[in-house]
């Protein structure tokens, strides 16, 4: 294992913008070059952790301050943190910021037109019918991050090339 300094990577956007593909792939690049690395992902982490919570704006970011909780614990015992959660409010993506402190916020923008074509898990064709309340980029908010240190922009960029960006802002960072 190599001597490195804990980060956590916090991957934010809209449903199916490659939050889950980009984090997963830069997790395997990172495992291969020995990191030790742990990934916090939404569809786990809300049948686990945070399996009593909905999607209202209290509960998404009571949803996101348990993982911010267990991000500060991974990071300051020197892991390569890698989060993939739509974490639609701003506020609460800044108190994780504040809380962690080595904090990569990596805004994983997509169109939503695009978004709704990629429909990995025919959650929007749902939400559209009216079936799936709250759901972000159809029928509740999702604020852009305003100054993240990694804007992604995966409806005009390969899997490959997004999570090369990642890794090489990374290493400009001095965290890998
Ligand atoms: N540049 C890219 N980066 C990431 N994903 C991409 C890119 N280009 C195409 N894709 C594809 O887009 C899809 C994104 O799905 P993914 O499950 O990663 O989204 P998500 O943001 O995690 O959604 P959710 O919020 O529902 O979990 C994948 O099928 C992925 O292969
Ligand atoms: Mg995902």
């Amino acid at each position: 294992m190599k001597d490195q300094k804990g980060f956590t990577a916090w991957f934010t956007g809209l449903p199916c913008s490659g939050k889950t593909a980009v984090a997963n792939r830069v997790a395997e690049l990172l495992i291969e070059r020995g990191f030790k690395v742990e990934r916090l992902d939404g569809d786990i982490v809300r049948q686990s952790l945070t399996r009593d919570l909905g999607f209202s704006k209290e509960d998404r970011n009571e949803n996101i301050r348990r993982i911010t909780f267990v991000a500060k614990l991974l990071t300051r015992n020197g892991v390569a943190v890698l989060t993939s959660f739509i974490s639609p409010y701003r506020e609460v993506r800044a108190n994780a910021r504040e809380e962690i402190g080595n904090f990569v916020e990596v805004y994983v923008k997509c169109s939503l037109e695009v978004c709704k074509q990629r429909d990995v898990k025919g959650m929007y064709e749902k939400a559209i019918k009216g079936e799936i309340k709250e759901f972000t980029g159809v029928s509740d908010p999702y604020e852009e991050p305003l100054d993240p240190e990694i804007l992604l922009e995966t409806d005009k960029e390969t899997l490959e090339e997004s999570t090369n960006r990642v890794i090489k802002k990374l290493s400009d960072l001095g965290y890998i």
